[in-house]
């Protein structure tokens, strides 16, 4: 979950290395180091905390100088965060940084301890340190060989930086599960977790596959493939700039990824509809291909899962092809009854969740089709499904995802017209008029940011010292509330949980007490009646409601203490522009609380470990 980096060129590397590092804070923001050959030598700064952190205790001490070197920072699997803890790691001539986890670490420690290693840390990452140094010292000025052979013994998930203190120009990296990119500059050259880390320095990049070995020395590249044999590799150019991983003026990414939504929405559908009707042939998805699943799953982990509920609904409502959704933890341990003919959609902004991933890769196995909707180019769960949609939102930085969750919902609409007309489930005009609906939702967004930002800001205060609320809806309503609900938690941190509008009364309705805040979503009118009935139920009981609805209901106003309104849209789309209060309601009660809204606590934006 963490972001490593990696620099060989003619900078002060030191300064990349931070530079880069701070672009990929969001993938773990517990500790932070660097390792930079120093006069031939490896000199390592690290420590618990942020990057900032880092940074004052290198304005203390002095950081090294030099234009060679590796970074981390860190979100703690194994050993809390502590100065110790930190990464660069060392064994015998070798420093590293590691995102991943050696399953097998125990194993491997105790067979080098019984060879008279010391150990300093608790982490699985400094038994890959010191038995890169065991098998170095077997194999003298052969890093490579040395790399190929100590990763034979690796279980579980890595990408390595690594540098051998006899190879002061050089770096090496290599990777299985877990990303990494290689930058290539002029004399100059990166490894990165992730494609913002180097923007700044280089748009073109190659991906590295499992087991590979990448050799960085000024701007030379080598990449050996698993047999050590030298490679030729695609290159690839990120079509987003510098711009895209800033924060343009904004005080937050977040804020920003929720202003970008109606242009992440309008770059993603635009390829995608040709005279007017959704296309996917560029994704190598035809009328064909799709009209005979009978069975579709969807399969994905927090918000992604979020953008499956929907997704769920429309196609059951349009297709008329039942759909389950699964959180993608589940589904891998409840034997899922998948199976030949079947389809399996994966939802992931970063196409690495561990969860995701091993739920794909068992789709596959038990012999269904499956087809990924992810954010991030060339990334794990992207490479391998059989069929893949991009969505365009560009880099999401912001831990709570919210551009990205946009984008999967136009995709889960584009899909589900598709699969609707190949299934003889819709006409052609109404294909058509669906389609031309949600064209005009980059522009309704727009709208909805203008109108609503007031008011948000102002329920944001009233929910600043609350303890508990709920969010309810019925139908799409409460598919959104789940999703209005999680964001709420992460970046607030107050306890909050949604609810089918119609199931309270079973149950959950004991939970409100006088002044507790309720959050409605009411934008289906076949469910209005109902909705209004329920958000009473709640009133009555003292809560104090606000209601988000379309702007044509009427409703009477006992109902609510506050209400959002949001532009009229075909019922079914209604979600697109509803989410964004929601978000910017989580957002600005964040901001409010003084919370660390990009990095909120405990969270990592990419989760790859189960
Ligand atoms: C979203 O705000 C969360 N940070 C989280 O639920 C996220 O959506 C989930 O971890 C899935 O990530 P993915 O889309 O990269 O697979
Ligand atoms: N397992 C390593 C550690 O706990 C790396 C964790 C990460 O990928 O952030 O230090």
């Amino acid at each position: 979950m963490c972001g490593i980096v990696g620099y060989s060129g003619y900078r002060d590397c030191s300064d990349v290395l931070v530079g880069a590092l701070s672009r990929l804070e969001y993938r773990g923001y517990d500790s932070a180091g660097i390792a930079v050959f120093e006069n031939g030598k490896i000199e390592v700064a690290k420590c618990k905390g942020r990057l900032k952190d880092l940074v004052a205790k290198m304005e203390i001490d002095g950081k090294p100088q030099g234009n060679v070197g590796i970074g981390h920072t860190r979100w703690a699997t194994h050993g809390e965060p502590s100065d110790i803890n930190s990464h660069p790691h060392s064994g015998e001539k070798v420093t590293i940084v590691h995102n991943g986890i050696i399953e097998n670490y125990k194993v491997l420690k105790e067979f080098l301890i019984e060879h008279g290693e010391k150990f300093l840390s608790d982490t699985d990452t400094e038994v890959v340190a010191k038995l890169l140094g065991y098998y170095y010292k077997k194999n003298p000025m052969e890093p490579i060989v040395t790399i190929e052979r100590t990763i034979k013994d690796l279980e579980g998930s890595f990408a390595l930086g690594i540098v051998f203190e006899d190879f002061p120009d050089v770096v090496f990296a290599t990777r299985r599960e877990s990303p990494l990119i290689v930058g290539v500059g002029e004399n100059e050259s990166f490894i990165a977790s992730d494609v913002p880390a180097i923007i700044n320095y280089t748009k073109n990049y190659y991906l590295l596959d499992h087991d590979e070995i990448v050799k960085l020395e000024n701007g030379d590249v080598t990449i050996y493939d698993d047999h050590g044999d030298i490679e030729e590799k695609e290159l690839m150019t990120a079509d987003w700039d510098m711009d895209a991983a800033e924060k343009g003026g904004y005080p937050h990414f977040m804020i920003k990824e929720i202003h970008e939504q109606p242009t992440s929405i309008n770059t993603t559908i635009k390829p995608r509809i040709v005279d007017g009707m959704p296309n996917l042939e560029e994704c190598s998805i035809t009328l064909d291909k799709i009209k005979s699943f009978k069975q579709i799953y969807i399969v994905a982990c927090g918000t992604a899962m979020h953008a499956g509920l929907v997704g769920k609904y429309v196609i059951e409502k349009l297709a008329k092809v039942p759909v389950t959704v699964d959180m993608a933890s589940e589904f891998r341990y409840r034997n899922p009854l998948v199976g030949k003919g079947d389809l399996v959609i994966i939802i992931s902004q970063s196409g690495e969740t561990a969860d995701s991933l091993a739920a794909m890769r068992l789709a596959k196995k038990l012999g269904a089709k499956t087809l990924a909707i992810v954010n991030v180019k060339g990334s794990s769960i992207a490479r391998e499904a059989d069929m893949l949609i991009y969505t365009h939102a560009g880099p999401e930085i912001a831990v709570a995802s919210t551009k990205a969750y946009i984008v999967q919902l136009s995709v889960m609409y584009l899909f589900a017209f598709e699969l609707a007309l190949a299934k003889g489930a819709i006409t052609q005009e109404q294909c058509k008029a669906l389609t031309a609906e949600l064209q005009n939702t980059p522009g309704i967004i727009s709208d909805v940011l203008e109108k609503t930002l007031e008011i948000t800001q102002y329920v944001g205060t009233k929910l600043v010292a609350t303890e508990s609320l709920l969010y309810i809806g019925r139908g799409l309503d409460y598919a959104l509330s789940m999703e209005g609900s999680l964001k709420l938690k992460e970046i607030s941190y107050i306890h909050s949980e949604s609810y089918a509008a119609g199931e309270l009364k079973h149950g959950t309705i004991s939970l409100i007490t006088d002044g507790m805040p309720v959050i409605a979503v009411a934008t289906q009118s076949d469910l209005l009646e109902k909705t209004v009935s329920n958000i009473k139920e709640v009133k009555a009981r003292g809560a104090k409601v606000i209601l988000v609805a379309r702007e044509d209901f009427e409703i009477d106003e006992e109902a609510y203490d506050y209400l959002i309104k949001v532009p009229k849209m075909q019922d079914i789309l209604m979600p697109i522009p509803t989410i964004v209060p929601l978000q910017l309601i989580a957002y600005y009660t964040a901001v409010h609380r003084g919370n660390d809204v990009d990095k909120p606590r405990n969270l990592a934006k990419s989760v790859t470990v189960e």
